[in-house]
């Protein structure tokens, strides 16, 4: 079967795009990374791309005078490379129905938390200070609602009594970089489909868990 083809949006270091090149590149699989989309210019993703050769786009939200103008920038890139999967690899930009709604079922994204905890900013921050024995991170579907689309998958961590933000974090990253690879590999092989809704995985609903 042809491998399908992976865009990526990031906006930061771009070490979870870093683990969906890797992964790629150490297994058989059923996508291919062929492309990365960036909205600010001087992120380190980029020297990854560079790297890897893969070609890259940067569309910078600040050029555009609206949301809607920004987002038919990023549709139209998207269409050019080629996209058959979107993937948000720490891509900081909400996103709105008119653009998402284009790519019902075909884009993911990973957050770290565990979902439906801690949507939006700052989530270690708030796992820590809620007292939470337990973080994580989550890939699902993209929908209009912000970290509110369907779950595929999730992996937990430890929360420890002196672990401060970036301990968490970086914790949780680590399991970011297995569980995206995974779960973009069960969207590309048609295992984890969105119907309705809601994610199917080999036709029953549940969740993937590392
Ligand atoms: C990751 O922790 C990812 O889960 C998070 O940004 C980081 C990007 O790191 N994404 C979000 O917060 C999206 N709401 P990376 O650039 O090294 O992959």
């Amino acid at each position: 079967m042809q491998k399908k083809r992976v865009i990526v949006l990031a906006s930061g270091s771009g070490s979870n795009f870093q683990a969906l090149i890797d992964y790629a590149k150490n297994n058989d699989i059923s996508y291919e990374i062929c492309g990365l989309i960036v909205n600010i210019p001087d992120i380190y993703a980029i020297e990854r791309a560079k790297l890897a050769n893969i070609p890259f786009k940067i569309i910078s939200h600040k050029s555009y005078e609206s949301r809607a103008d920004f987002e038919i920038a990023l549709h139209d890139a998207l269409i050019e490379m080629g996209a058959q999967i979107v993937v948000c690899a720490g891509f900081m930009r909400i996103l709105g129905a008119d653009f998402v709604d284009n790519w019902d079922g075909k884009m993911i994204n990973i957050h770290p938390s565990l979902l439906p905890k801690y949507k939006g900013l700052h989530t270690h921050k708030r796992a820590i200070e809620a007292g939470d024995k337990e973080g994580g991170c989550t890939v699902h579907f993209v929908n209009s609602g912000v970290d509110e689309g369907a779950i595929i998958g999730q992996a937990q961590v430890p929360i420890f009594e002196n672990d401060n933000e970036q301990d968490l974090a970086k914790r949780v990253l680590e399991k970011e970089h297995k569980l995206f690879p995974f779960c973009l590999e069960m969207v590309a092989s048609n295992q984890a489909k969105l119907e309705n809704g809601k994610c199917l995985i080999d036709g029953s609903e549940k969740i993937i868990s590392l």
